[in-house]
């Protein structure tokens, strides 16, 4: 639909900005922290810097919130460690964990910032790897809800917006890029296995989030990335809806429905796999009612039919930051991706498309009828500062109006959104580029060569969100 007016957005609309522990906070051995698998695989990315240090959030996180307030930040979605609260196999938590997530927590709402926290954002303790081989063995269930329950214990009384695992159908399809696929020859099957061990941490914490939160509201945060079919071509049609399924209906009709859908049962059949689903991990998931979904959405997808006889080919992505990188996969019998000729893309090859962010609210909107957060969404791109001193991002801006734009457009469609936190505040480390690839409002001072000051500098894009955050979404800078 087209409207006369731009769009409005609801009054109490939560406007913030994202991280993830391991990419912002540095101090990976202070204060008790014992190492994560994702330290160990971010060590692996070189020539990149690795997680020791990132933004060094932990020593200013004061000096952080305190910008976010300045920007007129209402909430602020971010991550605990789970080596920092557990650094080993101890039944007694890490008071010193506690205490800086704590010590963030009054800070937030000192400054009337509501902290949205993540669970589990991929920094899983090696000596929970090492006991329960990552997370191939179903020993991790109880471990994770002892640690969630801790949070929940903890933090509870303050933090009421919370999410079980970020991406978890990313981790799926990308097990060997996250670290999560241990065995790529068989991983094939595996990833089944691996998926329903996640799903029963994420049904347990939906559970005791509602157990010990008062108030408590708790989502699963999906990888969005909505997918169109490359011509009107009827095949082309399912094989956007088989692509649309293998990387995130399955997962995102599991979390609402709480059940495994028609179409993954069948496909388990056809390909001879057994997710290993024992007596009564269906009735425990269908307990898990989740409250809201966290969505992060940075680009689209396009797919088109691939015969049952082609040649399979896995999804490479762009790793370089130079453009013409990537590689699509194809999935015979299922899918292939291709490139969309109607939209730009990123130096990193990333689709840039505002409206495929409207199109995936109207569809989980549609689908699934539950409220929805944006929790990440940005444009990852070579920063530097000018000789004014300044940072300069005009198509930062650009990326993100265009966004906004669309998430507005949705609400006026009829969905109802409830808070935008765009990847990501301070510059911080990429999954696989350090610090070469940034997103931030506010540029840190460092580089992946040389540790510099650190030095927090408001990107010209800090100060046209925070005109717009401000005006509730009617200041668009035109
Ligand atoms: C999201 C992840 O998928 O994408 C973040 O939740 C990640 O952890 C972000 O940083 C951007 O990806 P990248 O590879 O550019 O850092």
């Amino acid at each position: 639909m087209f409207y006369k007016q731009d769009p409005v957005f609801p009054k109490d609309f939560l406007w913030g900005a994202s991280s993830a522990a391991w990419q912002v906070e540095g101090a990976v051995n202070e204060d008790g922290r014992t190492t994560a698998i994702i330290d160990l695989n971010s060590q692996k990315k070189k020539p990149y810097t690795d997680n020791s240090i990132a933004a060094d959030h932990y020593h200013h996180y004061e000096e952080d919130v305190k910008l976010m307030a300045e920007c007129g930040f209402s909430s602020y979605r971010f991550s605990i460690a789970w080596p920092r609260i557990y650094p080993s196999d101890s039944t007694e938590p890490n008071q010193k964990g506690i205490d800086f997530y704590n010590n963030l927590i009054n800070e937030l709402i000192k400054h009337n910032i509501e902290p949205i926290v993540t669970l589990y954002h991929y920094d899983m303790p090696v000596w929970v790897d090492e006991k329960y081989n990552g997370w191939y063995d179903r020993g991790i269930i109880d471990a994770f809800d002892r640690y969630v329950r801790t949070c929940f214990t903890e933090f509870g009384d303050r933090v009421k917006y919370w999410h079980s695992l970020n991406e978890q159908n990313m981790q799926i399809c990308y097990g060997d890029w996250l670290g999560v696929a241990k065995y790529p020859e068989t991983w094939f099957k595996d990833k089944w296995k691996v998926n329903h061990i996640m799903n029963m941490c994420h049904a347990k914490a939906v559970i005791a989030c509602h157990e010990l939160v008062e108030d408590g509201k708790i989502g699963p945060v999906p990888g969005y990335v909505p997918i169109y079919p490359a011509s009107a071509h009827p095949d082309d049609q399912i094989a956007a809806m088989n692509a649309e399924e293998l990387t995130e209906k399955v997962w995102n009709d599991f979390y609402a429905h709480r059940e495994y859908n028609g179409f993954i049962k069948s496909y388990w059949k056809e390909n001879d796999i057994d997710p290993e689903i024992h007596d009564g991990d269906m009735e425990l998931i269908k307990e898990a009612k989740i409250d809201f979904f966290a969505l992060n959405c940075y680009r689209s997808n396009t797919a088109k039919a691939c015969g049952i006889d082609e040649e399979p080919r896995e999804y490479k992505l762009n790793k370089s930051g130079v453009k013409g990188n990537l590689e699509f996969p194809k999935v015979p019998g299922l899918y292939q991706l291709t490139e969309n000729p109607y939209v730009e893309t990123t130096d990193w090859d990333w689709e840039i498309d505002p409206v495929a962010m409207r199109y995936m609210l109207r569809y989980v909107w549609d689908h699934y009828q539950l409220p929805m957060m944006i929790t990440e969404n940005g444009y990852g791109a070579y920063d530097s500062v000018s000789e004014d001193g300044k940072v300069h991002d005009p198509k930062r801006i650009e990326f993100l109006r265009d966004q906004i734009y669309q998430v507005g457009l949705a609400i006026m469609d009829g969905c109802e959104v409830i808070s935008y936190n765009p990847w990501s505040f301070t510059d911080l480390l990429s999954t696989g580029n350090g610090m070469a690839k940034r997103y931030g409002l506010v540029y840190i001072n460092t580089t992946d060569e040389e540790l510099l000051d650190l030095k927090r500098i408001p990107k010209d894009s800090f100060y046209w969100y925070s005109n717009l955050i401000k005006s509730n979404g009617s200041d668009w800078g035109k």
